[in-house]
């Protein structure tokens, strides 16, 4: 009963003739970038793959440039980072479980990249949990004393297990500054980024939903030639 299901969220993606918005998809980037990628990793998303939301060739060399990956040096072998390319990945800032587990709390912040496939509901899902951290309800703490939220943890109806282990990454209306110039709230910002990670989840979407109206043609013309020639075929039987 203190699980909540995820609030409504509205975006162009959404319905059978769902779209993207690019400009919203352009500041849901921006806010993965700035904000989620100190803990996040979009691992099935190549920096190329930016061009989609509408960035020149040229940008997206640009801006892959501002992103720093592992890299192996070529003169000792050693690892060790270097500027990103359109054909990366975006990468992880951690170098493994093990220093992300150490750094949050023992949990591993999981990859973004299908998130909103991987949770029911999963775009307003991360809008809700985004906007969702709050204090504890007295009444579940009367009816479930032990399931206080522990140290460390953050209480959020919208999370399964009700306590988890990030902070409220979006704490503060501008807390990123739009290029469009969208006044970035807080609420502005979740559903920005739910935008931008509904994109990396299905990026083809748009195109599958667009594929099903000529199917849908192409049946009822079918349907329509095979009543026709029933008629023609059986017109000399009594
Ligand atoms: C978990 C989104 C920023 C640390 C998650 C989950 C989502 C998410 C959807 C998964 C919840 C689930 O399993 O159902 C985001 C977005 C961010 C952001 C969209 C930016 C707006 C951050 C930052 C940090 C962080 C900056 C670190 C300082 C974590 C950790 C977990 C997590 C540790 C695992 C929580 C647990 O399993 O208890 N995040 N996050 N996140 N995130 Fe973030």
């Amino acid at each position: 009963a203190f699980h909540k299901h995820p609030k409504e969220l509205h975006l162009a993606s959404d319905g059978p003739f769902g779209t993207w918005n690019l400009e919203q998809l352009q500041r849901g980037y921006q806010v993965y970038k700035e904000v989620c990628s100190a803990c996040h990793s979009l691992k099935f998303v190549a920096m190329r793959d930016l061009e989609q939301l509408g960035y020149s060739e040229a940008e997206v060399k640009a801006e892959a440039a501002s992103w720093t990956v592992p890299g192996i040096d070529p003169n000792t072998g050693e690892t060790t980072t270097r500027p990103g390319e359109p054909t990366d990945y975006f990468p992880s800032p951690y170098p493994n479980n093990v220093a992300a587990a150490a750094a949050n709390n023992n949990a591993i912040p999981p990859d973004l990249s299908l998130m909103t496939k991987a949770r029911h509901d999963g775009s307003a899902y991360v809008y809700s949990l985004l906007t969702g951290f709050q204090q504890q309800p007295t009444e579940l703490l009367k009816k479930f004393p032990s399931a206080k939220t522990p140290e460390g943890l953050h209480y959020n109806p919208y999370f399964a297990n009700l306590n988890l282990a990030m902070a409220p990454p979006l704490t503060m209306d501008g807390q990123v500054t739009y290029a469009d110039g969208t006044k970035a709230t807080i609420d502005q910002m979740a559903q920005d980024v739910s935008a931008f990670l509904t994109w990396t989840a299905e990026p083809t979407m748009p195109k599958r939903k667009q594929t099903g109206w000529p199917v849908l043609g192409f049946l009822l013309f079918a349907t329509i030639l095979a009543y026709m020639a029933k008629q023609q075929i059986w017109s000399n039987v009594k």
